[in-house]
């Protein structure tokens, strides 16, 4: 314990006196969040006025283009500042090496040009990981063995990286966990003058069960060979694994580093933030969200009460960003003062 910890004992210390009324909680309050933390995920599909639900997310669609500039032209001036785009690649676009990712006219890259050529402002982070273009749902290419081969991906991934930098990103977000892919992906976007294109890495992705409903959502699921065990990380270990995939990733040349999922990991993101100065993201993914959601659905609470709650936690780790599903809900409430 820190030495100049002092505590008086009762009566002269009344930890009370500093929760009785509501502006004395406000004044004394250390995390807020606010909508300038957060980042909005939408899940791209091809085609004009489409929207359809996804069963494992509620109150979250898959959008096409034309209809998530509908969806920004509300949030933008209530202040959202980022969003993350994963595409659903149609299936028949689908194939063992993730082709269609290099093709510069896919829908990712039309749907970064357009929301860019409207919104130049808005911060784009784009994934990078060929899972939403594999017919076999793995973020890169794959052994005879099922095994993501490491080297192989990784240059596939550059080439990834240098078209949605050309298609306008701000932000390239590697989440397919193979080693050396971001020094890769710096170097190349060096070389061809993308001198301030943000790398924000997925630097500690564990192989979770919360993907599960994003797997839907990007159409990858029912696709999906085995596990992703022998590239993403395994949660039954100390934080000191993470802390080594963060510093490379730093040391490689990551501007932000995201963790992820988030609501379980938070002794993750708290080591992280005692270990180093760079920015750090949460994802909230998908599973935590249908998890809030469902248990929002009784009489209990509201699941902009236990939103608000996770989303503190994230701050009070140590996170300055968070990505979440729930931001247009959070973004859609502000001028309420529901909590
Ligand atoms: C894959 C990817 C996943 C997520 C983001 N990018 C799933 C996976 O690794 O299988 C999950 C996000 C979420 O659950 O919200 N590159």
């Amino acid at each position: 314990m820190n030495s100049n910890f002092m505590v008086s004992s009762f009566p002269l210390s009344r930890m009370r006196r500093l929760r009785q009324s509501v502006n004395i909680r406000s004044i004394v309050q250390s995390h807020q969040v606010s909508v300038d933390d957060l980042i909005f995920p939408y899940f791209i599909l091809d085609g004009e006025k489409q929207s359809q639900e996804i069963a494992s997310m509620p109150d979250i669609n898959r959008l096409s283009i034309d209809l998530i500039l509908a969806d920004l032209h509300q949030l933008i001036p209530l202040g959202l500042k980022a969003i993350a785009l994963f595409p659903v690649t149609p299936s028949h676009l689908k194939d063992n090496s993730g082709t269609e990712a290099l093709n510069s006219d896919n829908l990712m890259c039309r749907a970064i040009r357009k929301i860019k050529s409207v919104f130049p402002q808005l911060l784009i982070v784009s994934d990078v990981a060929l899972d939403p273009y594999t017919s076999h749902g793995h973020d890169g290419v794959l052994d005879k063995d099922f095994k993501m081969l490491n080297d192989e991906t990784t240059e596939i991934l550059v080439r990834q990286s240098l078209l949605q930098a050309e298609a306008g990103a701000d932000m390239i977000a590697p989440s397919d966990m193979c080693d050396g892919r971001i020094v890769a992906i710096r170097k190349a976007l060096e070389a061809s003058n993308f001198k301030n294109t943000i790398i924000m890495s997925y630097s500690a992705k564990y192989a979770s069960h919360l993907y599960s409903p994003f797997r839907d959502a990007v159409g990858s699921a029912s696709a999906l060979s085995g596990d992703k065990k022998n590239y993403q990380m395994n949660y039954a270990n100390a934080c000191h694994e993470a802390l080594n995939e963060i510093a490379l990733d730093i040391s490689e040349g990551a501007d932000i580093v995201i963790i992820k999922p988030g609501m379980l990991y938070l002794d993750i993101i708290k080591s992280a933030s005692d270990n180093f100065t760079i920015p750090i993201c949460a994802y909230q993914v998908s599973g935590e969200y249908a998890m809030i959601y469902q248990l929002s659905q009784g009489n209990a609470t509201t699941l902009d009460n236990l939103m608000h709650e996770a989303l503190t936690a994230f701050k009070r780790a140590g996170c300055s960003m968070i990505i979440s599903y729930y931001t247009k809900k959070f973004i859609l409430n502000l001028n309420k003062k529901i909590i």
